[in-house]
């Protein structure tokens, strides 16, 4: 993938100090996402009221839509520590143990890409999760004996952006499931707001929205399109940020007005022009598009789905009617077959 595509969500090198500051720091500060944080603030309330650990929670959706963040906020509103790690760094079981035995009570366990643990340390932590235990082995073979040993209660909070590649039973551990959905362009505008205040920029509520509605859904890129899109306005305009010096970076970053770059455009050219709208299979997609497929799924296909641009049916990818438009395209499908495809997504 394009290391530097401007309006990827994932996670880049120089995100690190942006993520850091511009991240929300209460569950006041976390715009949207109404119904996660509405049940969450009951949980925890619930769990402090009665003095407990809140139950684990496994936060799931596409990348920079505010999972970590997420999960300090959790740690800080209900006054505990956060241990963070993440599924391929937790190589064997010994390294499991290790943090869990050295956890507090109430503590905030924070496995990102937990999708990615192994099956052995796996087992640890089904007895951590369930009964704040750790089983382990002593000696080998024919006399080995398994020793208990009680862990302090603790919350754990898994992030992924793949629920679907958990297995049943760490996902049936988790007492609270939330998927985080993509935000509307007036939130995304909202966060970009806030995020000028802390950079000390001056946005047009108009420049705001503008840049809210390319930004795919996804704070991560809000801010980075802010961050951006400032630069342009200290270099090329007065510094203030207004609609037309928005709409001059963007153009000049080659976000087009729904937040589509170049790898989104051949993806819908490729189904398109190529494969007559489609069903086209996944991989042949990644052939033609020169991406691979965990990208394809993870990056790329959230946003064209959720503009209902892409649809996934059990023969492969089809290209809808608006899609069609969108690229210029004359549409030959039917809307009821359209209708009938399914669309589910794990
Ligand atoms: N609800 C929100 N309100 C305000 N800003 C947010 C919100 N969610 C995310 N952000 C901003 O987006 C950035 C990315 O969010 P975060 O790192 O929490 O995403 P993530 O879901 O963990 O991503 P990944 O899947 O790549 O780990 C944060 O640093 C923060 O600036
Ligand atoms: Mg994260």
């Amino acid at each position: 993938m394009d290391e530097n595509r401007i309006v990827s969500a994932e996670f880049t090198e120089n995100d690190i100090m942006t993520d850091y500051s511009l991240r929300p720091k209460t569950l006041g500060e976390y715009t949207g996402q109404e119904k996660v944080k509405e049940n969450l603030q009951v949980f925890m309330t619930a769990a402090k009221n009665r003095g407990e650990s809140l139950d684990h929670v496994l936060l799931y959706g596409p990348p920079g839509l505010g999972k970590t963040s997420l999960a300090f906020i959790i740690a800080t509103e209900m006054g505990v520590n956060i241990r963070v790690t993440s599924g391929p760094a937790i190589e064997r079981p010994g390294d499991l143990a290790s943090i869990l035995t050295n956890l507090n009570k109430g503590d905030v366990l924070f496995v990102d890409e937990i999708h990615r643990l192994n099956s052995s340390v796996e087992e640890v932590l089904y007895p951590a999760m369930e009964d704040y235990a750790l089983d382990i082995i002593i000696g080998k073979g024919p006399s080995a004996r398994t020793l208990r040993l009680d862990l302090p209660p603790f919350t754990l909070i898994g992030a992924t952006t793949r629920a679907g590649m958990l297995t049943s039973p760490l996902r049936d551990r988790f007492g609270v499931i939330n998927r985080l959905k993509m935000y509307s362009p007036e939130e995304l505008s909202q966060i970009i707001n806030r995020s000028a205040g802390i950079l000390g920029c001056e946005i047009s509520q108009e420049a705001s929205l503008e840049l809210a509605s390319r930004s795919r859904g996804t704070p991560r890129v809000a801010n980075r399109l802010l961050k951006r899109v400032r630069d342009f306005a200290e270099v090329k305009g007065s510094g203030d940020i207004t609609l037309k010096v928005a709409r001059y970076g963007l153009d000049m970053l080659e976000v087009d007005e729904i937040g589509l770059d170049g790898v989104d455009k051949s993806i819908l050219e490729t189904i398109i022009a190529k494969f007559g709208g489609g069903p086209v299979g996944l991989d042949t997609l990644c052939a033609a598009t020169n991406e691979e497929r965990v990208t394809i799924e993870d990056v790329y296909e959230p946003y064209l789905i959720q503009l209902g641009f892409i649809n996934k049916t059990p023969r492969g990818r089809v290209a809808t009617k608006l899609a069609h438009a969108h690229m210029g395209y004359a549409y030959n499908g039917s809307d009821a077959e359209q209708t009938k495809l399914d669309i589910s997504e794990e």
